[in-house]
Order: C-alpha cells, then structure tokens, then sequence
C-alpha cells in the first residue's frame, strides 16, 4: 500500500516513474543512491473499489511487471505483517523472511498439488542484515485475509509461521519463477494469537509499525550503497 511506502518514498527523494511496457500497472518510484538504484513498486489501486490492491492477485502482476521489465538483482517485498505474542514479538519489530515463504489459505488436498498449494518459494540467506537493521529473522506465511479462519490458523502452525502477511509469498513465487533472488521485510501491526480484533490492532499501530519500517529500509539502502554488495554479503 501506498501508505506503507509513503515514509520511505518520501525520505529517499524517489520520484514518480512510468514502466514502459505495463502502464498503469502500479504506480512506481525511483531513484539513484549511491550507485545503487531503487525502484519502489506500489500494488495497483483498485478503481472499482477505490482502495490499494492488497493481497496475491495484484502482488504477482506486480512481481511479474517488475521481473520482466526491471530485471532486479534482488526483490524485496516490504510492508506490515501480523506477528505471534507468544512467539516474544513485540508491536513495531521488524522481521526478515527466513527459509522458505508458504501460503496458509490455498488448501488443495488432492496428492499432486498439496505442496504446491502450500508453496515454500525460498528467501535470500540473509546473515549480516538481522543485526544491520536490528531485525529478527522467521518463516513466512501468506494468505488473502486480513483475520483468521480456523482453517487458516493449522495451516499457519503447519507452516511455523512467524509472521502472517497477504503479498510475499506471491512476490516469492513469481521471483522464482524469473531467478530472481528475494527477500521480505516486515514490521508488526498487530498479534494474531492475542484474542483482539485484527482491524482495530492494525489501524492503531499502523503509524508506529510504518515508521519502524522506514527506518528498517533506509538503513538498508544505506548498506547497500555503501559500495557493491553481493547477494552474499546480506
Ligand atoms: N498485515 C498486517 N497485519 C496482518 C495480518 N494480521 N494478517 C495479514 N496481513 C497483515
């Protein structure tokens, strides 16, 4: 959503760029730091419903235009994940993907497509940038609700999920589709495990979540434009 990339935007002086061959598409920033370039991709707004194209569908025409257009050397998948109070989370931390990134809520019980209903599209081994950006690291796991079904909960503990989202693992599966190497960063709005109503979580700690995330990004274009990176040194 634009909001939760509104701080970041805003900081590094990215400005409005048009992708050539998906016009429309998104709405995209850019700009150079350093010899790094950055290009920031919002999911599509939705006209009909005049709201920002949350969830899998607009993520992975997003992650498409973006691989096919931009060519990224990494992709990385940020915004504000729900965490587990009982796994020692707290409101605001930032997390980054670890392992492999599934999906909670596309169940296909049938023998040759239950794996690839639940996914597990691989994340960049990241060593250096948990202490970096002052992260911790956790498994993953996305789904097109912003609540909890029941049947979304035993898959989220199937998964061993940390953190609960609704775009990265689209953003993975594409990325890998492309070989494109990935990561994603999340900082937390609400518990999913407290018994509070996600929503009214979500709204009253969502200035204080996107703010710990700003500072988790620009912490991060400053590593990496320091001087050349490699994948391997993340
Ligand atoms: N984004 C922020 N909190 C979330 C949650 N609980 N579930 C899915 N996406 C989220």
């Amino acid at each position: 959503m634009y909001s939760e990339a509104r701080l970041f935007i805003e900081a590094l002086k990215l400005t409005p760029t048009e992708l050539t061959r998906n016009p429309g598409l998104g709405e995209i920033y850019s700009g150079e730091i350093g010899h790094l370039k950055v290009i920031v991709s919002i999911n599509p707004f939705n006209q009909r419903f005049q709201v920002a194209g949350v969830g899998t569908n607009y993520s992975t025409l997003c992650a498409m235009a973006l691989c096919n257009e931009v060519k990224p050397d990494l992709l990385i998948n940020a915004g504000t994940g729900g965490g587990f109070k009982s796994g020692n989370t707290s409101i605001g931390d930032t997390f980054i993907s670890q392992g492999a990134v599934y999906y909670h809520d596309r169940r296909i019980p049938l023998p040759a497509f239950e794996d690839f209903g639940r996914g597990g599209y691989p994340t960049v081994r990241a060593l250096v940038l948990p202490d970096i950006l002052n992260a911790k690291t956790g498994i993953f796991s996305t789904g097109n609700s912003l609540d909890l079904s029941e049947a979304d909960k035993s898959e989220l503990e199937r998964n061993n999920a940390d953190v609960k989202d609704m775009e990265s693992a689209a953003f993975a599966e594409v990325a890998d589709s492309n070989g494109v190497p990935f990561l994603a960063i999340r900082t937390i709005t609400d518990f999913v495990d407290s018994g509070r109503s996600t929503p009214e979580q979500f709204t009253s700690n969502f200035n204080h979540a996107t703010g710990k995330l700003r500072t988790a990004l620009m912490t991060l274009v400053s590593y990496l434009a320091e001087e050349t990176r490699l994948i391997g040194d993340l």
